[in-house]
């Protein structure tokens, strides 16, 4: 579905009432969770005692507890009661090739009975791996590895300033880049500014400029702004827009956005944390056929073994990351104990190469058109507003629109929330049906099929009748 398309029908669902689930019907599902979770509810209790809420994740469920996992198995999850469900969470994205999947687990066992998980100096995997970044990654010349996501982007924006030596960094509205401290501005939530941000101080995050995505005269605004105090460094941009695409980005966007950093000597910063080695082996760099100075990667890469982050770039930047800092010239400094672990290494070495191998990002994808194809034959034949759509094996189910509700109109919040309890509503209904969610955001896996498809639908079509 293209951009317009998705414009249109996300303003119309956000313009209607939303779709409640009603009361009794609610009440009556968390009965059923209740009474088929009750290992969960026991194991919440002892969690609530020693752990913040009881709950770490933040795409776990909370109603009315969250469940506790046993296992995961190819598309599915099993909880500690033996309900199984269909996972579209998939950890937030980094699950591409099904939970477990065998091949992976067999060659990363072997790779820990003999060689450890932990030495702390250099390892050919490294090497492997970052041979294999940079042989799918079209703009990535050089690597280095770190744990997350979040780290990555820190180093990304500080080797920018060091590299320009320039000041301010740009973010777009409701985009997420991790959670450091100046990161944390207008997350999710277009223009929600500093909403998540107790703790960071003002002049931390001073620096961050934030601007609506699809303008690009605010862009050019803003980096002429910027010109007064200290310049732009660089540009950070989700590459399907916030929310891997849940606020899409205009065609053409891209292409407008890296002639007007290069033309300002401004460095631009693809986040493929979601997008790299799901959306195609070489990222959405590969599929917008754009050149970023520096790509930040994650999650999906290390296979969902732990530490899993990355910057790449242009070997003229990347090369003051060089860590002989005493040796003179530019540098950057980056670090971590863990950063470059070889059990890391070897899991982003091998989940590149399980992916070529089993053509993963192709046949992910291809069930999630089937998928959404089906989704929006049944949300029509049912004269319902909802409506899916996908980038790969991304999918969009939006049932409330509740992201494109203008924050800043005078009942912007009240609405925002009302939609996001319907939202919330609707995936525990779903969990009840058998499916694992996420605020109309998922991801699928190349072991889900046709028989998933099949039952997922099915869980829709009754969630249609609840509400
Ligand atoms: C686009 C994007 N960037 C960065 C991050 C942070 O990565 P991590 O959770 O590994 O720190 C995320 C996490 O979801 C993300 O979606």
């Amino acid at each position: 579905m293209k951009y317009r398309e998705i414009m249109e029908r996300m303003d119309r669902l956000a313009a209607q009432p939303v779709k409640h689930i009603p009361e009794d019907v609610m009440g009556r599902v968390v009965a059923e969770i209740k009474k088929k979770t009750p290992k969960s509810a026991k194991m919440f209790e002892a969690a609530r005692k020693v752990i913040p809420g009881g709950c770490e994740h933040m795409l776990s469920h909370t109603v009315p507890h969250p469940v506790f996992i046993d296992r995961g198995e190819g598309p599915f999850l099993i909880d500690v009661d033996g309900n199984r469900y269909i996972d579209y969470l998939n950890g937030g994205g980094p699950v591409l090739l099904g939970h477990n999947p065998p091949a992976l687990i067999e060659r990363m066992t072997e790779v820990l009975k003999k060689k450890g998980s932990f030495h702390g100096l250099c390892d050919e995997y490294e090497t492997l791996a970052a041979e294999k970044i940079v042989q799918h990654m079209p703009a990535v010349e050089k690597v280095r590895f770190l744990q997350s996501g979040t780290e990555a982007d820190m180093a990304a924006i500080r080797l920018a300033r060091a590299y320009t030596e320039k000041k301010k960094i740009i973010k777009f509205c409701g985009t997420y880049h991790g959670w450091s401290d100046q990161l944390v501005v207008d997350l999710w939530v277009p223009h929600s500014g500093r909403f998540m941000a107790n703790g960071i101080p003002e002049s931390v995050t001073g620096d961050t400029v934030i601007v609506p995505q699809n303008d690009l005269d605010a862009l050019r605004r803003a980096i002429e702004e910027n010109e007064k105090d200290g310049g732009t460094a660089a540009v950070l941009v989700e590459p399907l827009g916030g929310e891997s695409g849940t606020q899409p980005l205009e065609e053409g966007f891209h292409k407008e956005l890296r002639k007007i950093t290069r033309e300002n000597n401004i460095v631009l910063i693809f986040d493929e944390v979601v997008t790299g080695f799901r959306v195609a082996l070489g990222g959405a760099q590969e599929l917008f056929g754009i050149d970023p100075e520096l790509t930040v990667l994650g999650k999906i890469m290390g296979g969902c073994f732990p530490s899993s982050g990355a910057l790449g770039g242009k070997a003229e930047l990347m090369d003051i990351l060089n860590s002989g800092i005493m040796s003179g010239g530019p540098s950057c400094f980056v670090a971590g104990t863990l950063a470059a672990n070889l059990f890391s290494c070897a899991a982003t070495y091998f989940t590149i190469c399980e992916i070529e191998r089993t053509n993963a990002i192709e046949k992910a994808a291809a069930t999630t058109d089937r998928l959404v194809n089906e989704l929006n034959v049944l949300f029509e034949d049912r004269n319902c507003p909802f409506f899916a759509y996908n980038y790969g094996s991304i999918l969009h189910v939006e049932t409330t629109g509740a992201l494109h509700i203008d924050l800043t109109s005078e009942d912007g919040l009240a609405r925002i929330f009302d939609r996001k309890t319907a939202v919330t509503n609707h995936q525990t209904f779903l969990r009840n049906e058998g499916l694992m969610t996420l605020m109309g955001k998922g991801f699928v896996t190349s072991a889900h099929g046709e028989r998933e498809i099949k039952d997922t639908v099915e869980a829709y079509n009754r969630l249609l009748d609840a509400v």
